[in-house]
Protein backbone atom coordinates (compact mmCIF):
# COMPACT_ATOMS: atom_id res chain seq x y z
CA UNK A 1 0.00 0.00 0.00
CA UNK A 2 1.44 3.26 -0.86
CA UNK A 3 0.14 5.93 1.20
CA UNK A 4 1.99 9.03 -0.31
CA UNK A 5 -0.13 11.36 -2.59
CA UNK A 6 0.11 10.54 -6.63
CA UNK A 7 0.55 13.73 -8.96
CA UNK A 8 2.53 16.51 -9.44
CA UNK A 9 5.65 16.96 -6.82
CA UNK A 10 4.22 19.27 -4.15
CA UNK A 11 6.30 22.16 -2.99
CA UNK A 12 6.03 23.81 -0.09
CA UNK A 13 8.16 26.77 2.37
CA UNK A 14 7.29 28.76 4.96
CA UNK A 15 8.41 32.59 6.51
CA UNK A 16 8.93 33.81 9.20
CA UNK A 17 7.10 36.82 9.93
CA UNK A 18 9.91 38.78 11.64
CA UNK A 19 9.36 42.41 10.13
CA UNK A 20 9.88 44.53 7.28
CA UNK A 21 10.93 42.58 3.96
CA UNK A 22 13.67 43.96 2.06
CA UNK A 23 15.87 43.72 -1.24
CA UNK A 24 17.78 40.56 -0.30
CA UNK A 25 14.54 38.75 0.74
CA UNK A 26 12.89 39.59 -2.83
CA UNK A 27 15.59 39.01 -4.97
CA UNK A 28 17.19 35.77 -2.63
CA UNK A 29 13.78 34.18 -1.86
CA UNK A 30 10.64 35.18 -2.57
CA UNK A 31 10.45 35.97 -6.52
CA UNK A 32 11.74 32.65 -7.08
CA UNK A 33 9.03 30.91 -4.34
CA UNK A 34 6.20 33.11 -6.28
CA UNK A 35 7.08 32.09 -9.95
CA UNK A 36 7.23 28.02 -8.53
CA UNK A 37 3.34 28.58 -7.94
CA UNK A 38 2.48 28.43 -11.98
CA UNK A 39 5.25 25.07 -12.29
CA UNK A 40 2.92 23.00 -9.14
CA UNK A 41 1.02 22.83 -6.42
CA UNK A 42 2.76 25.15 -3.99
CA UNK A 43 2.09 25.47 -0.02
CA UNK A 44 3.11 28.67 1.73
CA UNK A 45 2.88 29.73 5.11
CA UNK A 46 4.05 32.39 7.60
CA UNK A 47 5.42 30.57 10.02
CA UNK A 48 4.00 32.17 13.47
CA UNK A 49 5.02 28.97 15.53
CA UNK A 50 8.45 29.42 15.24
CA UNK A 51 8.52 33.32 14.93
CA UNK A 52 7.35 33.23 18.92
CA UNK A 53 10.79 31.94 19.61
CA UNK A 54 12.20 35.61 18.98
CA UNK A 55 9.40 37.19 20.02
CA UNK A 56 11.31 39.25 22.56
CA UNK A 57 13.57 40.33 20.02
CA UNK A 58 11.36 40.85 17.14
CA UNK A 59 9.14 43.45 19.73
CA UNK A 60 12.26 45.31 20.69
CA UNK A 61 13.13 45.83 17.13
CA UNK A 62 9.11 46.74 16.02
CA UNK A 63 8.95 49.30 19.45
CA UNK A 64 12.53 50.58 19.21
CA UNK A 65 13.22 49.85 22.72
CA UNK A 66 13.35 47.70 25.22
CA UNK A 67 10.55 48.15 27.81
CA UNK A 68 8.47 45.20 26.39
CA UNK A 69 4.69 45.14 28.04
CA UNK A 70 3.19 42.04 28.05
CA UNK A 71 0.79 43.06 25.22
CA UNK A 72 3.29 44.21 22.74
CA UNK A 73 4.37 40.91 22.35
CA UNK A 74 0.86 39.81 20.71
CA UNK A 75 0.93 43.29 19.29
CA UNK A 76 4.29 42.10 17.40
CA UNK A 77 3.08 38.76 16.32
CA UNK A 78 -0.07 39.61 14.99
CA UNK A 79 1.42 42.80 12.75
CA UNK A 80 4.36 41.18 11.36
CA UNK A 81 1.96 37.70 10.47
CA UNK A 82 -0.09 40.69 8.87
CA UNK A 83 2.63 42.36 7.05
CA UNK A 84 4.29 39.45 5.76
CA UNK A 85 0.76 38.16 4.08
CA UNK A 86 0.26 41.81 2.81
CA UNK A 87 4.01 41.36 1.00
CA UNK A 88 3.37 38.03 -0.32
CA UNK A 89 0.00 38.76 -1.60
CA UNK A 90 1.11 42.24 -3.00
CA UNK A 91 4.33 41.00 -4.66
CA UNK A 92 2.13 38.93 -6.40
CA UNK A 93 1.47 35.27 -4.28
CA UNK A 94 -1.94 33.58 -6.13
CA UNK A 95 -4.25 32.29 -3.26
CA UNK A 96 -6.08 30.38 -6.31
CA UNK A 97 -2.73 28.87 -7.10
CA UNK A 98 -0.44 28.21 -3.82
CA UNK A 99 -2.31 27.43 -0.81
CA UNK A 100 -1.50 30.58 1.50
CA UNK A 101 -2.00 29.89 5.06
CA UNK A 102 -0.87 30.75 8.46
CA UNK A 103 0.93 27.78 10.51
CA UNK A 104 -0.95 28.30 13.34
CA UNK A 105 -4.35 28.27 11.54
CA UNK A 106 -3.61 24.20 11.12
CA UNK A 107 -2.81 23.18 15.11
CA UNK A 108 -2.30 19.47 13.90
CA UNK A 109 0.84 20.50 13.05
CA UNK A 110 2.13 20.98 16.75
CA UNK A 111 0.56 17.39 17.07
CA UNK A 112 2.68 15.77 14.60
CA UNK A 113 5.62 17.60 16.22
CA UNK A 114 5.15 15.79 19.33
CA UNK A 115 4.82 12.75 17.66
CA UNK A 116 8.30 13.07 15.70
CA UNK A 117 10.02 14.12 18.39
CA UNK A 118 9.77 10.76 20.12
CA UNK A 119 11.39 9.14 16.77
CA UNK A 120 14.28 12.01 17.18
CA UNK A 121 17.64 11.69 19.15
CA UNK A 122 18.64 14.72 20.87
CA UNK A 123 22.09 14.12 19.16
CA UNK A 124 20.31 14.76 16.15
CA UNK A 125 19.03 18.74 17.59
CA UNK A 126 22.31 19.11 19.17
CA UNK A 127 24.11 19.31 15.71
CA UNK A 128 21.83 21.85 14.42
CA UNK A 129 24.25 24.81 13.25
CA UNK A 130 21.56 27.28 13.65
CA UNK A 131 21.04 26.63 16.96
CA UNK A 132 24.64 26.28 18.04
CA UNK A 133 25.25 29.75 16.65
CA UNK A 134 22.13 31.80 18.66
CA UNK A 135 23.45 30.10 21.76
CA UNK A 136 27.01 31.48 20.81
CA UNK A 137 25.34 34.93 20.61
CA UNK A 138 24.46 34.83 24.24
CA UNK A 139 20.72 34.32 23.44
CA UNK A 140 19.20 32.64 26.01
CA UNK A 141 17.52 30.05 24.87
CA UNK A 142 14.08 28.32 25.22
CA UNK A 143 12.94 24.62 24.77
CA UNK A 144 11.57 25.53 21.72
CA UNK A 145 14.46 26.98 20.10
CA UNK A 146 16.40 23.74 20.52
CA UNK A 147 12.75 21.55 18.95
CA UNK A 148 12.88 24.72 16.16
CA UNK A 149 13.20 21.90 13.52
CA UNK A 150 11.03 19.29 14.84
CA UNK A 151 8.44 22.00 14.45
CA UNK A 152 9.89 22.35 10.72
CA UNK A 153 9.91 18.74 10.32
CA UNK A 154 6.21 18.40 10.90
CA UNK A 155 5.36 21.41 8.69
CA UNK A 156 7.04 19.95 5.84
CA UNK A 157 5.67 16.17 6.67
CA UNK A 158 2.40 16.61 7.43
CA UNK A 159 1.43 18.47 3.71
CA UNK A 160 3.66 15.53 2.81
CA UNK A 161 5.90 17.39 0.53
CA UNK A 162 8.47 16.50 -2.01
CA UNK A 163 9.97 19.93 -2.51
CA UNK A 164 11.28 22.46 0.03
CA UNK A 165 13.19 25.33 -1.66
CA UNK A 166 14.73 27.49 0.93
CA UNK A 167 17.87 29.63 1.76
CA UNK A 168 21.29 27.99 2.55
CA UNK A 169 20.65 28.45 5.91
CA UNK A 170 17.72 26.40 6.50
CA UNK A 171 19.15 23.58 3.84
CA UNK A 172 20.47 21.51 7.75
CA UNK A 173 16.68 21.15 8.94
CA UNK A 174 15.70 19.90 5.85
CA UNK A 175 18.21 17.50 6.19
CA UNK A 176 16.99 16.75 9.56
CA UNK A 177 13.48 16.36 8.15
CA UNK A 178 14.76 13.66 6.13
CA UNK A 179 16.93 11.51 8.85
CA UNK A 180 13.40 12.25 11.20
CA UNK A 181 11.15 10.84 7.75
CA UNK A 182 12.95 8.10 7.45
CA UNK A 183 13.13 6.91 10.99
CA UNK A 184 9.64 7.30 11.54
CA UNK A 185 8.83 5.12 8.00
CA UNK A 186 10.87 2.67 9.31
CA UNK A 187 9.30 2.71 13.19
CA UNK A 188 5.63 2.94 11.82
CA UNK A 189 5.58 1.94 7.88
CA UNK A 190 5.68 3.84 5.07
CA UNK A 191 3.85 7.31 5.61
CA UNK A 192 6.27 9.95 4.27
CA UNK A 193 7.59 10.82 0.95
CA UNK A 194 11.45 12.12 2.02
CA UNK A 195 11.65 15.46 0.86
CA UNK A 196 14.27 17.42 -0.76
CA UNK A 197 15.53 21.10 -0.38
CA UNK A 198 15.43 23.05 -3.30
CA UNK A 199 18.34 25.71 -2.47
CA UNK A 200 17.20 29.32 -3.69
CA UNK A 201 19.77 30.66 -6.40
CA UNK A 202 21.41 33.37 -4.43
CA UNK A 203 21.31 36.61 -6.16
CA UNK A 204 24.22 39.19 -5.03
CA UNK A 205 22.54 41.62 -2.77
CA UNK A 206 24.66 43.67 -1.04
CA UNK A 207 23.29 45.78 1.43
CA UNK A 208 23.80 49.81 1.57
CA UNK A 209 27.13 49.00 3.12
CA UNK A 210 28.55 46.61 0.85
CA UNK A 211 28.21 43.57 3.20
CA UNK A 212 25.33 41.33 2.82
CA UNK A 213 21.94 42.76 3.08
CA UNK A 214 20.69 41.38 6.47
CA UNK A 215 18.03 42.77 8.96
CA UNK A 216 20.95 42.10 11.69
CA UNK A 217 23.30 44.55 9.74
CA UNK A 218 21.19 47.06 9.27
CA UNK A 219 21.75 47.92 6.11
CA UNK A 220 18.56 47.36 4.06
CA UNK A 221 16.88 48.80 1.82
CA UNK A 222 13.40 48.10 2.54
CA UNK A 223 10.85 46.37 -0.39
CA UNK A 224 7.87 48.69 0.41
CA UNK A 225 9.63 51.96 1.38
CA UNK A 226 8.83 55.00 -1.20
CA UNK A 227 9.32 58.89 -0.88
CA UNK A 228 11.87 60.47 1.08
CA UNK A 229 13.03 57.44 3.76
CA UNK A 230 13.81 55.48 0.17
CA UNK A 231 15.95 58.41 -1.51
CA UNK A 232 17.51 58.49 1.84
CA UNK A 233 18.74 55.46 1.95
CA UNK A 234 19.93 54.49 -1.16
CA UNK A 235 22.14 57.64 -1.47
CA UNK A 236 23.68 56.73 1.66
CA UNK A 237 24.60 53.67 -0.02
CA UNK A 238 28.71 53.58 0.25
CA UNK A 239 30.81 53.71 -2.81
CA UNK A 240 34.57 54.73 -2.67
CA UNK A 241 35.76 57.93 -3.49
CA UNK A 242 36.88 58.27 -7.25
CA UNK A 243 36.28 61.49 -8.01
CA UNK A 244 33.46 62.04 -10.89
CA UNK A 245 35.74 62.57 -14.04
CA UNK A 246 37.63 59.06 -13.27
CA UNK A 247 37.27 55.75 -14.97
CA UNK A 248 35.12 54.00 -12.23
CA UNK A 249 35.28 49.86 -11.93
CA UNK A 250 31.48 48.80 -12.02
CA UNK A 251 32.21 45.17 -10.79
CA UNK A 252 33.18 47.08 -7.25
CA UNK A 253 30.29 48.91 -6.92
CA UNK A 254 27.52 48.28 -4.64
CA UNK A 255 24.64 50.92 -6.60
CA UNK A 256 26.28 48.53 -9.91
CA UNK A 257 25.42 45.20 -8.43
CA UNK A 258 21.77 46.81 -6.91
CA UNK A 259 21.18 48.54 -10.40
CA UNK A 260 22.16 44.70 -11.84
CA UNK A 261 19.13 42.88 -10.19
CA UNK A 262 16.51 45.48 -11.92
CA UNK A 263 18.24 46.14 -15.08
CA UNK A 264 18.42 43.36 -18.43
CA UNK A 265 21.59 43.03 -19.87
CA UNK A 266 21.73 45.67 -22.45
CA UNK A 267 20.76 48.15 -19.51
CA UNK A 268 23.57 46.53 -17.70
CA UNK A 269 26.34 46.92 -20.35
CA UNK A 270 25.70 50.57 -21.00
CA UNK A 271 25.73 51.79 -17.31
CA UNK A 272 29.14 49.85 -17.03
CA UNK A 273 30.78 51.25 -20.21
CA UNK A 274 29.80 54.83 -18.56
CA UNK A 275 31.47 53.38 -15.51
CA UNK A 276 34.77 52.48 -17.27
CA UNK A 277 34.85 55.63 -19.57
CA UNK A 278 34.78 58.34 -16.34
CA UNK A 279 33.08 61.51 -15.97
CA UNK A 280 29.91 60.32 -13.96
CA UNK A 281 29.52 60.85 -10.25
CA UNK A 282 28.01 58.34 -7.48
CA UNK A 283 24.89 60.50 -7.37
CA UNK A 284 23.89 60.24 -10.63
CA UNK A 285 24.24 56.12 -10.59
CA UNK A 286 22.26 56.36 -7.22
CA UNK A 287 19.38 58.28 -8.96
CA UNK A 288 19.37 56.10 -11.89
CA UNK A 289 19.19 52.79 -9.30
CA UNK A 290 15.94 54.96 -7.13
CA UNK A 291 14.44 55.27 -10.52
CA UNK A 292 14.68 51.09 -11.06
CA UNK A 293 13.55 50.53 -7.00
CA UNK A 294 10.67 52.86 -8.00
CA UNK A 295 9.70 51.56 -11.63
CA UNK A 296 9.69 47.88 -10.61
CA UNK A 297 8.00 48.15 -7.69
CA UNK A 298 5.06 50.57 -7.98
CA UNK A 299 2.31 47.94 -8.61
CA UNK A 300 3.14 45.69 -5.92
CA UNK A 301 3.23 49.32 -3.63
CA UNK A 302 -0.26 50.20 -4.54
CA UNK A 303 -1.79 46.50 -4.44
CA UNK A 304 0.25 46.48 -0.57
CA UNK A 305 -2.03 49.77 -0.15
CA UNK A 306 -5.31 47.92 -1.22
CA UNK A 307 -4.81 45.02 0.89
CA UNK A 308 -4.21 47.11 3.44
CA UNK A 309 -7.12 49.14 3.64
CA UNK A 310 -9.06 45.69 3.35
CA UNK A 311 -8.26 43.10 6.36
CA UNK A 312 -11.36 40.97 6.04
CA UNK A 313 -10.40 40.00 2.47
CA UNK A 314 -6.95 39.13 3.77
CA UNK A 315 -8.05 37.50 6.31
CA UNK A 316 -10.58 35.49 4.31
CA UNK A 317 -7.66 34.37 1.47
CA UNK A 318 -5.99 33.28 5.03
CA UNK A 319 -9.03 31.22 6.11
CA UNK A 320 -9.21 29.96 3.13
CA UNK A 321 -5.91 28.53 2.57
CA UNK A 322 -5.90 27.00 6.03
CA UNK A 323 -9.09 25.30 4.96
CA UNK A 324 -7.32 23.81 2.41
CA UNK A 325 -4.32 23.07 4.61
CA UNK A 326 -5.60 21.47 7.05
CA UNK A 327 -8.12 19.25 5.01
CA UNK A 328 -4.58 18.05 4.07
CA UNK A 329 -2.93 17.80 7.60
CA UNK A 330 -6.08 15.72 8.39
CA UNK A 331 -5.66 13.19 6.63
CA UNK A 332 -1.68 13.24 7.05
CA UNK A 333 -2.90 12.88 11.01
CA UNK A 334 -5.53 10.05 10.48
CA UNK A 335 -2.76 8.00 8.59
CA UNK A 336 0.06 8.82 10.96
CA UNK A 337 -2.19 8.20 14.31
CA UNK A 338 -3.52 4.84 12.81
CA UNK A 339 -0.08 4.08 12.06
CA UNK A 340 1.28 4.67 15.70
CA UNK A 341 -1.95 2.71 17.20
CA UNK A 342 -4.09 5.85 18.11
CA UNK A 343 -7.38 6.12 17.71
CA UNK A 344 -8.84 8.76 14.64
CA UNK A 345 -9.21 11.93 16.73
CA UNK A 346 -12.32 12.40 17.90
CA UNK A 347 -13.19 15.89 17.62
CA UNK A 348 -12.79 18.54 14.83
N1 LIG B 1 12.80 28.18 9.47
C1 LIG B 1 12.42 28.84 8.25
C2 LIG B 1 13.14 30.17 8.16
O1 LIG B 1 13.47 30.76 9.16
C3 LIG B 1 10.93 29.04 8.19
C4 LIG B 1 10.22 27.74 8.15
C5 LIG B 1 9.44 27.22 9.15
C6 LIG B 1 10.22 26.81 7.09
N2 LIG B 1 8.95 26.01 8.77
C7 LIG B 1 9.39 25.72 7.51
C8 LIG B 1 10.82 26.79 5.83
C9 LIG B 1 9.20 24.61 6.69
C10 LIG B 1 10.63 25.68 5.02
C11 LIG B 1 9.82 24.60 5.45
O2 LIG B 1 13.35 30.66 7.08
Amino acid sequence: MTTHPTGPRRILSGVQPSGKLHLGNYFGAIRQHITLQNDAPCFYFIADYHAMTTIDEATRRRLGHDKIKPADRAATLCENVRDVALDYLALGLDPDKAVFFRQSDVPEVTELAWILATVTNMGLLERAVSYKEKIAKGIDASVALFFYPILMAADILIYRSHVVPVGRDQVQHVEMTRDIAERFNRMYGDIFPIPQARLDKESKVPGIDGQKMSKSYNNTIDLFAEGKPLQKTVMSIVTDSTPVEAPKDPENCNVFALYSLFANDDEKAALAARYRAGGMGYGEVKKMLLEKINLYFVPARERRKQLAANPEQVEEILRRGAQRARAEAQQTMALVRQAVGMKPASVG
